[in-house]
């Protein structure tokens, strides 16, 4: 058996250009459940707590540096200055493990799915076979652009080809490629052999291989896992299947934790967010960011949040956007509602029917239950805000403030103009506009005077009639 000479470092290739996208985003960042698609790898790599772990990266190396600056000195980047194919990528790759001399785990920064469990599995099988070079292989339903894996009449793994050099009779083949590889220094010496594709031009990895046997040094490659797990993004359709796939893990982790989805394959979480067992949500809902969602609350269809902290058995009820807000405890948003950031929706307060807060604070138990804008407010305890209640807090330069002391009643259909006060227990009549603090205990009311014009609609019936 084979020592463990230097434990393992692990290099993961992200230095494509990712054409087949056909976006100005490098393809490891795309987005899967909120994440950057190469996190995935990341991740699964650093579960094996590697010496090292490098990042191979090229032309978008700095967006990419920049985007996985979370996982500051963890991480070491290498730059391939040129996409000369996957060996090149490697070779560059080596840059950044120069004192290094133990075992090589090779991953592609496009392979979002692979699990830690199956990286572990996969480096024990090497160490047991004592093999200089170990390939995963899966078997595919289709092909396509994988690599083949050709192997002689007793099985025994010959060489990888790629899909643009096969023979008729090699595209039979459905054991393919991963692009996880496990090689010891002895095989990462022969990258240096490795010719370019006739074709391409481009130096394949999948070349060490042959080269590996042809050396006499040991090889294996295993079917280890699912096709599922090996699913690599080239394009956005394999996007997408591979973000069905993590979504669906990550709601049967949270399922298992103990919170009841209606419709799993209809309720879309990000991999950021966190949701406390007995919470309930319900279908074509979207949480997003880093949404913390605390036991017991329930979110009705059509929601979406982002980024917000929802306390203990707080209700967001149907077709409500909230971003970058805390809804406190036993707290209700909606239906129809738009909480947009820097709110705090304090215990027990409700914010029913299209109201929109921005940057408020409403107090403990206070209600806004109809078509209202409540900007840059502080609101207090047990108020009541009544349908229609604006604050007008821009004068068109400035945002102004507006604050309403506790137990305060605001008629419906007020307009307060800000910067403006109202006092504690103070009472705000129906349909006025209030420019002037109102002190606490009064009454502030600005209402144009009513007149009664008797007979009005007679006359007016007559007046019809005489123009005929
Ligand atoms: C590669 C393998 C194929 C395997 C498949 C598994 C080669 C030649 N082919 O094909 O056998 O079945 O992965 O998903 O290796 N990269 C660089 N620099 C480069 C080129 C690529 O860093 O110059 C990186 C890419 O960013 C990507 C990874 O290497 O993360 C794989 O490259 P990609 O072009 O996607 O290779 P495939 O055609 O998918
Ligand atoms: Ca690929």
């Amino acid at each position: 058996m084979r020592k463990n000479r230097q434990g393992t470092a692990c290099v993961i290739l992200a230095g494509g250009l990712g054409t087949r996208m056909k976006s100005g985003l490098p393809k490891v960042l795309h987005p899967i459940a909120g994440r950057p698609m190469i996190t995935y790898a990341i991740d699964a790599a650093l579960s094996l707590n590697p010496e090292k772990c490098v990042v191979v990266v090229g032309a978008m190396g700095e967006t990419i540096k920049e985007a996985l600056s979370g996982y500051a000195g963890k991480l070491i980047f290498a730059v391939q200055k040129k996409p000369l194919g996957t060996a090149h990528a490697l070779s560059a790759g080596l840059a950044g493990l120069k004192s290094f001399r133990g075992g090589i785990m090779v991953l592609n920064g496009d392979g979002p799915l692979l699990k830690s469990s199956t990286l572990k599995k996969f480096l024990s099988l090497h160490r047991r076979a004592g093999n200089a070079l170990s390939l995963a292989s899966f078997i595919a339903k289709e092909p396509g652009s994988y690599g083949r894996i050709v192997r002689d009449g007793s099985g025994l793994p010959l060489r990888i080809v790629e899909k643009s050099d096969l023979t008729d009779e090699e595209s039979n083949i459905d054991e393919v490629n991963s692009g996880l590889y496990l090689m010891e220094p002895e095989t990462v010496g022969l990258l240096e052999k490795v010719k370019p594709n006739p074709g391409k031009k481009e130096y394949y990895l999948t070349d060490i291989l042959a080269l590996a046997g042809k050396s006499g040094l040991k090889t294996g490659v295993y079917p280890i896992a699912p096709e599922e797990e090996f699913a690599g993004v080239n394009t956005y359709s394999e996007l997408r299947l591979a973000e069905d796939i993590i979504r669906g893990r990550l709601i049967a982790a949270l399922a298992g934790s103990g919170v009841k989805f209606l419709h799993p394959g209809l309720t879309f979480i990000d991999a950021t967010v966190e949701i406390a067992p007995g919470s309930l949500i319900y279908p074509n809902t979207y949480i997003q960011g880093c949404t913390k969602i605390g036991k017991g609350c329930i979110i009705y269809p059509n929601v979406r949040i982002i980024d917000c902290v929802l306390e203990e058995g707080a209700i967001i009820k149907d077709s409500s956007l909230m971003e970058g807000s805390r809804i406190c405890k036993s707290a209700q948003v909606g239906p129809f509602a738009h909480i947009r950031p820097g709110s705090v929706i304090r215990e027990r307060a409700k914010i029913g029917n299209f109201v929109e807060v921005k940057k408020s604070v409403i107090g403990e138990g206070t209600k806004a239950q109809h078509l209202s804008y409540i900007g840059d407010s502080t609101v207090g305890k047990d108020v009541n805000i009544g349908a229609g209640t604006i604050t007008c807090n821009y004068d068109g330069v400035k945002k102004h403030q507006t604050v309403i002391g506790d137990g305060v009643f605001i008629g419906s259909d007020t307009q307060l103009i800000a910067p403006v006060k109202v006092g504690k227990g103070s009472y705000v009549g129906a349909g006025s506009t209030i420019r002037r603090n109102v002190p606490a205990g009064s009454l502030g009311i600005s209402r144009a005077e009513q007149k009664n014009i008797k007979g009005w609609a007679r006359k007016r019936e007559k007046r019809k009639g005489s123009s005929k």
